[in-house]
């Protein structure tokens, strides 16, 4: 909905109205809509505070509160006709609230400035998204753990470079995606301490002469404080730049375990088998289960990274305090987190349907000489030998099975003894995967034991 007179919030200086180039690149209310709730909440809680300091009579600040929740109703109930002329929300919701109460609507951005109003509803907008990613990471520990749980004590190979490097168990690898996610949770929860100071009353970039109660309203909103300084307050997108950076590494993650899942699903691995709930088929070949969310979940991180960069880029460079470039901080972040949210919810219902191959993952981990450290260890701790020896021992009988086409285990004592004499048969112990990941107890370290201690040392602290 155009308009040819000048902007009715701002258009006394005007003797015409914007040309339509200029309105299509100044609205926002095509994505800023997204902050109806959070504007109106802002809204309410500064008439609330503008009536107890007397800058405004209670009478109009219930006028403006009720009319402000009617608004929201509108909104709400998709009956709200937004307005492309009125530019943001913040002119939309003060519009509609003029045409619903009159005179007193134009009392409400007393103290005020769409500089501190944005800066306020976004924050709360993006508080609420660290929150949600915090909820989803959570959803997906518990999932993870319950994965860990179970496989505590099923081998699978470890890799290092994806070639076969020792005998692992499923339990310590879902661990190592729990202490990864639970970093991301953490880094989530770090930056909603930091970013939980209100900018209200900064006004449009030097504060105001009114005798505003800051305290009030970042208490009214969930804050912790009001923001220290009206300049920082009105230009500051770092906590918008700490979530997409969050969300990035988050995204990292997810899209390192998703590879993991489609390589670990295809029928040259078979070590999971996802449910059909988090497959689709293919339109030509039959037999095909594809890891689809997988490989989605794997390619989302694009976006969020690419978010996280476009932000940076826009706020490089800008003076203090509010430029118009900050009104593309927006569409990133929505979209970033819509992303997020998605990947996060898809990964959970992946990992808690999908069944682990015990038998394929047993079998892969004998293979590949998967445990000649465990001879090399062995040959250090039995004979003495030097680290630097045992190795070359090992080498020597890997290189002697591999010609023979067979395992470390199959070669016989006496083959053994022929690269070094002293070889016992009570070798053939740690040559067996289940002895070598039980022998890792070291904290940390892939021994049933060690997992479980995890296991629970996570589930008491997850609660
Ligand atoms: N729609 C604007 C934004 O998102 C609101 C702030 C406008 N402030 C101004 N001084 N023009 O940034």
């Amino acid at each position: 909905m155009s308009d040819t007179k000048s902007n009715a919030m701002w258009g006394g200086r005007f003797a015409a109205g914007p040309d339509a180039i200029m309105e299509a690149i100044n609205a926002s209310i095509g994505f800023d809509r997204r902050l109806a709730r959070q504007d109106i909440d802002g809204s309410r809680a500064h008439a609330a505070m503008l009536a107890q300091q007397g800058i405004l009579s209670s009478k109009d600040a219930e006028a403006i509160r009720e009319g402000l929740l009617t608004v929201l109703s509108e909104i709400e109930t998709g009956q709200f006709a937004f307005s492309a002329a009125l530019e943001d929300i913040h002119m939309n919701v003060e519009a509609r609230l003029k045409e619903l109460i009159g005179e007193p609507a134009g009392r409400l951005h007393t103290g005020r400035s769409r500089n501190d109003q944005v800066a306020t509803d976004f924050k709360l907008w993006v508080r609420d998204q660290l929150d949600a990613a915090d909820a989803g990471l959570l959803a997906l520990l518990r999932a993870l753990l319950a994965q860990a749980e179970a496989g505590a004590d099923w081998v699978m190979p470890g890799f290092t470079h994806l070639q076969t490097a020792q005998p692992v168990t499923w339990g310590h690898h879902m661990m190592a995606y729990v202490e990864m996610f639970a970093r991301d949770r953490g880094r989530m929860q770090d930056a909603r301490a930091r970013m939980n100071e209100c900018p209200l009353g900064a006004a449009a970039l030097a504060g105001t002469s009114f005798p505003l109660d800051r305290d009030a309203t970042a208490q009214t909103l969930g804050f912790d404080r009001p923001a220290a300084n009206s300049l920082d307050a009105v230009s500051d997108r770092d906590f918008a730049l700490e979530f997409l950076a969050a969300a990035s590494i988050c995204a990292m993650h997810l899209s390192r375990m998703a590879e993991e899942l489609v390589i670990w699903s295809s029928a040259q691995f078979r070590f999971v088998t996802l449910s059909d709930r988090f497959s689709t088929g293919s339109s030509i070949m039959p037999q095909k289960k594809n890891p689809d969310a997988a490989e989605l979940i794997r390619a989302k991180i694009g976006r969020i990274v690419g978010a996280n960069v476009a932000l940076l880029t826009v706020m490089k460079g800008l003076p203090l305090a509010y430029s118009k470039d900050m009104q593309e901080d927006k569409e990133q972040v929505f979209d970033a987190a819509d992303t997020l949210m998605l990947a996060l919810a898809a990964m959970e219902g992946m990992v808690r349907d999908m069944t682990a191959n015990r038998a394929s993952l047993e079998d892969a981990a004998a293979s590949g000489f998967s445990t000649a450290t465990d001879l090399a260890d062995w040959l250090v701790r039995e004979l003495n030998l030097p680290f630097r020896d045992a190795h070359h021992v090992t080498g020597t009988l890997v290189a002697m099975a591999e010609a023979k086409g067979c395992d470390l285990p199959d070669l016989s004592l006496a083959e053994m003894q022929s690269v070094h004499g002293a070889i016992r048969a009570d070798v053939f112990e740690v040559l067996g995967v289940h002895n070598s990941v039980a022998s890792r107890t070291s904290y940390g370290g892939t021994a049933p034991s060690q997992v479980r201690a995890q296991v629970a040392r996570w589930k008491e602290r997850l609660g």
